[in-house]
């Protein structure tokens, strides 16, 4: 079901594909410095993102999915040089102020994160931090947001509302303290929800849901989602377009369908391969490819997989390209599989 719904959501908003980008990345590049030593942590990174579209993050531990997007919002420490671009309704993200990048942070961009018990104040009722969220990025007065609150808690289809309005985060599961902070960050009814990783740390049931409430109001309020996860399956499942990334660098990019039925890149394959096909439908978190992920201070020369992947040749000392190869299926590799290959495999 879950590729066949990617592939029947892609076909349903193809027309958006001429609708502009709400979120033009390109060659976005993060460095950490620290005594010398410099990490590259996101390497010339592209990608556009139209409204009412959901796309997926995907890579190993430490490949630089969260800085990614935490460098749209101005949320990396000091010792990060953020260069390139990333341009949100056409207004340059990069480089602007702090002062100015709050308005967007929380507002037009909200992010939920992993661990809601964290994100959550203990001491206060849920329904009362839905409500200051609210006034933070609206001129409505105290009663009116109360009554949004308990709105975004039926939104997010929290049982009993109401009540729920007047308990605090010890008192719900955590299925329940993630779909609060879903109601937070559509206080401010963003155009963007970006979800790092949000659903990791709940039971597969839970997880299911959570997505599809992300995705019922992905599609309902129009919002543009992107889905960091480990979670393959999940980004089969709800994501209409999908980036793997590697060291920082994005090295296959494609619809979802295309992506899953049409591997191109050795490392997207070794993600793939130990994944029998239809438990690619499934929760399936990324298998563990042989070999260390690279040191991101000291990168091989040439393409970064070379040291992990078995299709590697003399020709792969030099780095390949980031290209569209075929149409919408992007890839950097000098030796893609071929269809017949995968139909091997
Ligand atoms: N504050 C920092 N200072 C120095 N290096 C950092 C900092 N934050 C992240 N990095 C480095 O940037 C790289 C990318 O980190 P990032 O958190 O984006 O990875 P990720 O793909 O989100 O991994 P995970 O799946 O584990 O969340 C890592 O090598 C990490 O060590
Ligand atoms: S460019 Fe070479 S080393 Fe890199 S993934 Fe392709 S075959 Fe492997
Ligand atoms: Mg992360």
């Amino acid at each position: 079901m879950s590729i066949d719904r990617a592939t029947r959501t892609q076909e349903s908003t193809s027309e958006s594909s001429e609708t502009a980008p709400l979120l033009e990345v390109s060659d976005l590049r993060v460095r950490f410095s620290r005594r010398g030593r410099h990490v590259h942590a996101v390497n010339g990174l592209s990608y556009r993102l139209r409204p009412g579209r959901m796309l997926a993050i995907v890579g190993e531990s430490g490949s630089g999915k969260s800085v990614s997007v935490r460098s749209l919002m101005g949320l990396l420490p000091p010792t990060a040089q953020v260069s390139g671009s990333a341009r949100f309704d056409g207004v340059e993200l990069v480089g602007m102020p702090d002062k100015q990048l709050r308005r967007y942070r929380g507002a037009d961009i909200a992010m939920v994160f992993q661990d809601p018990a964290r994100s959550l104040n203990p001491t206060m009722r849920v329904g009362n931090q839905i409500t200051e969220a609210i006034r933070a990025h609206s001129d409505v007065d105290r009663a009116r947001a109360r009554e949004r609150a308990v709105e975004l808690l039926r939104l997010v289809r929290l049982a009993a509302p109401e009540q729920r309005f007047h308990e605090y985060p010890h008192q719900l599961s955590g299925g329940m303290r993630q779909r609060v902070m879903i109601a937070i960050a559509l206080g401010a009814e963003p155009r963007l929800l970006i979800a790092d990783e949000a659903t990791t740390s709940l039971d597969v049931t839970t997880q299911a849901q959570i997505m599809e409430l992300l995705l019922d109001l992905q599609e309902r309020l129009n919002m543009a989602v992107i889905l960091i996860s480990h979670d393959l399956g999940l980004a089969a499942s709800y994501a209409q377009d999908v980036i793997v990334m590697y060291a920082g660098r994005a090295v296959e990019r494609a619809a979802t369908a295309d992506l899953f039925e049409h591997v191109r890149m050795p490392y997207t394959r070794a993600l793939l391969g130990a994944i029998p096909v239809l438990e690619r439908q499934a929760h399936t978190l990324l298998p563990v490819i042989p070999g260390q992920p690279p040191d991101l201070g000291a990168l091989p020369q040439g393409c970064p997989f070379r040291p992990r992947c078995s299709e590697a040749t003399e020709r792969c000392s030099e780095e390949p390209p980031f290209a569209e190869h075929e149409p919408g299926h992007w890839w950097a590799c000098w030796h893609p599989a071929t269809d017949q290959e995968e139909a091997s495999a």
